[in-house]
């Protein structure tokens, strides 16, 4: 009840004493629209006459004249002694006197392109607890008990360089740390004077499109790819050209025969998303070379690639650029969780001043306090250590999840361990669509992603993708037994 009446003491009434309207009544008429329109809420309590005299600048009797005929009409009540306060039950609906708003054709029309998104928003935000939901993360009670401790010392520390604004590049403690990681774990060749904090992989994407100019401009994706940076691009008016994956990465000779002019090209090299092949090592080098003669910008992608478990690494394709033409983008919010929203872009020199203004307009720089929680727990080991002991439960929960599904639907699925990530991809036996066991298996409670839809034109492969670093062993079982009913079905 507090804070609803803290709302109605800040509602911008606007008294005109130049208008022919008495003031009383130019009082009533706007309560009376904020309580129709529902700005100001039922049970919301009002300031008292006194205070809202003195905030207008009006007599008290201008302002009592005004709540009597709210109360009168019904619009309000009061309660003896407490103060007048907003009615649950109005007189008049809303439509009633102003009609319904028509939305202007151009903003319904720009609704409409994003209406076919929804889906996407409430998967992600309403599936967290079911099981396999894609790129949810585990946090064990190392880090959690780490994490307060930094989090407390930096409160307790709340000093004004929390309080004003920051660098937008980002925290220089943070971007130093990063750039250290990055250099011994993926062997990307940087200073860190090019490492930018962001907000994560969205966010690195969202810049790097308006850095880029020019929206018509012709981009690669992959195909089938991930339907975020797709969609990102197909909102912001960038002609994408989907250039197929097999099993050594995206087709590199197709896409240079396809769009040679592209400006960019968006890929998953070590880690292909959704297949989960590395982009071979031929292809690599074509795709740099040709990058350097047609001066389009390779933007990585290097989503989790601080959890494999198996198989020779691949370093990033950064370290490979001797050109300066490809933009790395990492993310925090897998290696430690999506909550986060943090990550990072390393650039080539020549772009790091656009990419900043590009991200200083957008949201100025990332939050003090959490680069600092981040920064120190980097700094101090901790990050190396979580990513060791998350590595190892990530590895079993895979492992326990690709035993399930060979003993309860090896009839049905075909699948094999990843040697990285946080997904694995069961492709179903010819004659079963992914699609309709997807929408079964959310009958059952069960998230399974069918993969045939995040193809674009390439012939699409029947496949189930199915998160295991988010869900700990005893979840397993009982959900695969789940997802068994629904192939039942
Ligand atoms: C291919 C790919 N890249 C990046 C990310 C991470 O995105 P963000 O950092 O915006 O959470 C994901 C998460 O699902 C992903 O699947």
């Amino acid at each position: 009840m507090k804070s609803r009446q803290s709302w109605a003491e800040l509602y911008a009434l606007e008294v005109d004493r130049a208008a022919d309207a008495p003031v009383f009544r130019q009082i009533y008429l706007q309560l009376r629209l904020a309580i129709l329109s529902g700005t100001l809420r039922p049970a919301t309590k009002l300031p008292s006459t006194r205070e809202l005299a003195s905030q207008l600048g009006v007599s008290r009797s201008a302002v009592v004249s005004a709540f009597e005929q709210l109360l009168a009409e019904g619009y309000a009540f009061s309660k003896k002694g407490a103060g007048t306060y907003i009615a649950s039950d109005l007189p008049e609906p809303f439509d009633a006197v102003h009609g319904r708003k028509k939305r202007p054709a151009s903003v319904a029309k720009t609704a409409a392109s994003f209406r076919e998104l929804g889906g996407f928003v409430d998967v992600t935000a309403q599936s967290d607890e079911r099981p396999f939901n894609l790129a949810r993360t585990l946090v064990d009670a190392r880090t959690v008990e780490l994490w307060r401790k930094l989090s407390a010392r930096t409160l307790r520390s709340f000093g004004r360089h929390h309080l004003g604004y920051g660098d937008p590049h980002g925290m220089p403690e943070l971007r130093k740390s990063v750039c250290d990681y990055l250099q011994a774990a993926r062997g990307v060749r940087c200073e860190p004077e090019q490492v930018v904090i962001t907000a994560g992989t969205q966010q690195a994407v969202d810049i790097v499109i308006r850095v880029m100019q020019g929206p018509d401009k012709e981009v690669w994706i992959e195909d089938p790819g991930y339907s975020l940076t797709r969609l990102a691009l197909v909102t912001a008016g960038a002609k994408v050209c989907p250039i197929p994956v097999d099993q050594h990465g995206v087709n590199v000779t197709e896409g240079i025969r396809r769009a040679p002019k592209a400006r960019a090209v968006f890929i998953t090299p070590s880690h292909q998303f959704p297949k989960g092949v590395a982009l071979s090592m031929a292809r690599r080098l074509e795709l740099l070379a040709w990058a350097r003669e047609s001066g389009a910008f390779i933007v990585e992608d290097d989503y989790a690639s601080e959890f494999r478990y198996g198989g020779r690494p691949l370093a990033s394709l950064q370290g490979l650029d001797e050109a300066e033409r490809v933009i790395y983008i990492g993310t925090l919010n897998k290696a430690l969780f999506p909550g986060l929203r943090l990550g990072y872009a390393v650039l080539p020199p020549s772009l790091v001043r656009a990419f900043v203004t590009a991200r200083y307009l957008m949201d100025r720089q990332p939050s003090s306090l959490c680069q600092e929680v981040v920064a120190a727990f980097m700094a101090e080991g901790h990050f190396a250590a979580h990513i060791r002991r998350m590595r190892e439960l990530y590895r079993s929960q895979r492992d326990t999840l690709v035993a399930a599904l060979r003993h309860r639907l090896g009839d049905h699925l075909t699948v094999d361990p990843p040697d990285q990530g946080m997904h694995l991809v069961a492709y179903t036996r010819p004659g079963l669509s992914d699609v309709g066991i997807e929408q079964a298996a959310l009958q059952q409670g069960v998230v399974v992603r069918a993969m045939s839809r995040l193809y674009v034109q390439a012939p699409a492969q029947s496949a189930l993708m199915l998160g295991f670093s988010g869900y700990p062993h005893q979840v397993i079982a009982p959900a695969i037994a789940r997802l068994a009913r629904a192939f039942e079905r």
